[in-house]
């Protein structure tokens, strides 16, 4: 059942360019310009007059909530507001009618974002549910919505159900996006292309494997580790740090990376692994002047760069080259290494990978 692989996790993470592939079938071909996310449909409309759309989530789906928010606002010009359904539930959200609510949850049983959908839908919004379980609670909860289609995920720690999700959140931007005319259709043609070549790229992601077993070796016994990421790397370093705070048990925390010079940057010294999301995108400048902040105080930097870089290799001390792609489609790459980072370390510390403790795989309690 585990196909060959030592864990879950390890078959979930090295089974993603399948299961995103699965998450565009039928909904993107770029040669004959088709693109349909069945459940949108149904809300065209709604969508396309909205005026604030409110995504709610937990874990893993609020990163890839986070990510949509960059992604509905560069391409459909929505504004949104991400929330962890835990906190939305119990604040008394303004709601307005005419404004959408996206529940995102790879189980559909999480007991918050349900809690959250049916407040939401008694104040008059529309729930649209991205769910990997079809036939779930929040599946069912939702007026409309749609599968990732990641086949079912038995790690605790979510991995293929992540890029399913930000897989079927990108098409519903580019969606939303072409219906409302906001983005150029030179635009969305060249991101249908690139979003077709994500599972091939992500394959490539997954040749790492080795160096990635290298590099957890050496960082095995750190009490520690900060990751950075600005703009669309930022969700990802937060995934990063969670990925391996649930299973290798090792204190981290993800930071948007200009924010280390406001309180984090004190922690850093000899003995702290950074880990930073540096591909060629919009902010490389700004990030590479980061990781020379974090040299000048001697962490120790791993960075997440794009093939070819010739900058950064020069300043960290591991490298890991990821292929390039549009920059609002890498968090899709550059999580992958992160993943198999996390998985290393957590099996080298002896660590229950597929069942961390203290947690479960849906949270059904409040
Ligand atoms: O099933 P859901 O997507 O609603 O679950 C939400 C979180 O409980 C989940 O993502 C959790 O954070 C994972 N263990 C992260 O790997």
């Amino acid at each position: 059942e585990k196909g060959g692989y030592e864990h879950f996790m390890l078959k979930e993470i090295f089974e993603q360019p399948r299961s995103i592939h699965d998450s565009m079938r039928g909904r993107l071909v770029a040669a004959s310009n088709h693109l349909v996310l069945g459940g949108f449909l149904e809300f065209e409309k709604k969508f396309v007059k909205a005026k604030r759309i409110i995504i709610v989530a937990c874990g893993t789906s609020w990163h890839a909530g986070l990510v949509a928010e960059y992604l509905i606002e560069d391409l459909a010009r929505i504004p949104v507001e991400v929330e962890y359904a835990s906190e939305f539930r119990y604040r008394n959200p303004i709601i307005k009618e005419g404004d959408i609510v996206i529940a995102i949850s790879q189980s559909g049983e999480t007991a918050d974002t349900l809690a959250a959908i049916e407040l939401a839908k008694s104040k008059g919004a529309t729930i649209f549910g991205i769910c990997n379980v079809v036939g779930s609670s929040i599946a069912r909860a939702s007026d409309a919505g749609a599968y990732t289609h990641a086949g079912p995920e038995i790690g605790v720690a979510s991995t293929k159900a992540f890029t399913a999700q930000v897989t079927a959140l990108t098409l519903l931007a580019m969606m939303i996006g072409s219906k409302r005319g906001t983005i150029e259709d030179s635009k969305l043609r060249q991101l249908m292309i690139e979003l077709e070549n994500i599972p091939a790229k992500v394959e490539k992601a997954l040749e790492l494997n080795d160096k990635i077993v290298e590099i957890s070796e050496e960082f095995k016994d750190a009490p520690n580790c900060l990751y950075l990421g600005r703009g669309y790397n930022f969700p990802v370093a937060l995934e990063g740090a969670l990925k391996l705070k649930e299973i290798s048990y090792i204190h981290a925390e993800g930071y948007p990376a200009a924010e280390m010079k406001h309180g984090p940057i004190a922690l850093i010294d000899e003995n702290m692994p950074v880990v930073v999301i540096a591909t060629r995108d919009s902010s490389y400048e700004k990030i590479v002047s980061n990781i020379q902040e974090v040299k000048a105080r001697k962490g120790r930097i791993i960075a997440i760069v794009t093939e070819g870089d010739q900058v950064i290799p020069a300043m960290a001390e591991y490298v890991i080259e990821v292929p390039e792609t549009s920059e609002i489609l890498t968090p899709l790459v550059s999580v992958i290494p992160l993943q198999l980072l996390s998985y290393h370390i957590a099996v080298m510390r002896g660590c229950n990978v597929d069942q961390p403790r203290n947690l479960a795989k849906s949270v059904t309690v409040e």
